[in-house]
């Protein structure tokens, strides 16, 4: 069996490297004729935001990299498609597995499925109902085209049964991400944290004063277009950052987008000069992990970081009016708050939150053996298939 598996930006590589490693591991268990390609279309290409992940999580270099770089989406999604299919044609796999919800997902199960070639999508079923984001529209078109769709929880399952898929086609796994979590932890938790902020210091000074002190630090993360894109929002959730850092130091490592906004429309300095902001460079896996699991609180629009803060219990607030993974949600059992951006409801959340004990939650097979039994179904009970 060949199996084919495509990556495109940072969000993917956690979820890729456990299932790499489980197909290696159960190849050379059974002596199985089983051979695994790695396509990264190069949608993320900075090596902060994509070769650090591949040495950190062992990821091995991939056999096709498309360098399709940075773009609008109809560019992004066209030309993945259009160095894609070449690719797909000379290597002929039995599958192709695609991870998550970024256009790399999208434009791939696209070629694939016009070519007739079977498709996996893991994290299927994630649904913000939200039109806007950009997301949204790879979730569900990755979906609709998928043979085997790998849920990480039942609220997964449910949007695809309402959607028509069939019962068989559905396979609820776990979060593979968690997988990953669970492997690096005891490396993250011997990261100097003092060390992480001086060696990604974006520019500048601390703040006056400043201490790296375990539970005494919020953390920020900020890239959603609906966020960042306008000046207004952007200029507002500054202001609102710079008046909650003056009860909690907050450490904000920067996305490229992010950062190219800030200094478009100003506000850099602002939030540099006029609160207890510690800007920093993109972090790497290790890093960032370290930094999640003794953060007293962590404010952000991505979508990982809700799933990553319930594992090692950081009270998460999450700057969105909706989310795609609601079992992390404090009323489902999990740490997350959504509170979109708001000031007042933040701010009220921020107070109460900060003061609340860590308190660790793992959604049922959030275990990490998700990589297991997705190569199990995939690889094991190929028949069913
Ligand atoms: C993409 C994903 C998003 C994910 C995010 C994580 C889609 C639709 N979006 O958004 O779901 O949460 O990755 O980071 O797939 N840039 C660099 N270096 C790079 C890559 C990008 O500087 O290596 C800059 C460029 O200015 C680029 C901008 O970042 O225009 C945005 O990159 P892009 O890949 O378009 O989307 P993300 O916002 O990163």
């Amino acid at each position: 069996m060949k199996i084919l598996s495509v990556v495109g930006a940072r969000p993917n590589f956690m979820k890729i490297a456990p299932f790499v490693a489980e197909l290696d591991r159960i190849r050379r268990l059974h002596d199985l004729d089983l051979s695994h390609v790695l396509v990264h279309t190069g949608q993320h290409y900075d090596p902060s935001l994509s070769d650090r992940f591949f040495e950190e999580l062992g990821i091995p270099a991939p056999t096709h990299h498309l360098e399709v770089g940075s773009g609008t989406h109809a560019y992004q999604v066209g030309m993945t498609m259009i160095k894609f299919e070449p690719v797909l044609l000379e290597e002929r796999p039995d599958w192709v597995i695609v991870v998550g919800d970024v256009n790399a997902a999208c434009a791939c199960s696209l070629t694939a499925k016009k070519h007739q070639f079977r498709v996996a999508h893991i994290e299927a079923g994630l649904r913000s109902n939200d039109w806007s984001m950009p997301e949204e529209i790879n979730r569900v078109v990755t979906d609709r085209l998928s043979d085997l769709l790998f849920t990480t929880c039942d609220f997964s399952g449910a949007n695809l049964r309402a959607e028509g898929v069939a019962e068989n086609r559905i396979v609820k796994v776990g979060n593979i991400m968690i997988d990953t979590l669970k492997r690096q932890e005891a490396m993250a938790a011997g990261r100097d944290l003092a060390a992480i902020v001086r060696e990604h210091l974006l520019d500048g000074s601390l703040p006056d004063g400043f201490q790296m002190t375990p539970e005494q630090y919020g953390l920020l993360t900020l890239h959603r277009p609906s966020n960042v894109d306008s000046p207004e929002t952007l200029s507002m959730l500054v202001d609102l950052i710079v008046e909650l850092s003056g009860d909690l130091d907050i450490l904000f490592p920067v996305h490229p987008r992010t950062l190219d906004r800030l200094k478009q429309y100003g506000l850099k300095d602002a939030l540099q000069t006029r609160g207890r902001v510690v800007l920093l460079n993109p972090l790497g896996y290790l890093d960032m992990l370290a930094l999640t699991r003794r953060a007293r609180i962590f404010l952000t629009d991505s979508g990982g970081i809700q799933e990553e803060c319930c594992i090692v219990g950081t009270p998460c607030l999450t700057l969105r009016s909706n989310t795609e993974r609601p079992a992390t949600l404090a009323e489902h059992g999990g740490t997350n708050y959504l509170v979109g951006n708001d000031p007042e409801r933040v701010r009220a959340a921020f107070h109460s939150l900060r003061e609340t004990p860590r308190q660790p939650r793992q959604p049922p097979l959030w275990d990490g053996q998700t990589a297991a039994r997705i190569v199990d179904r995939l690889v094991l009970q190929s028949d069913q298939s």
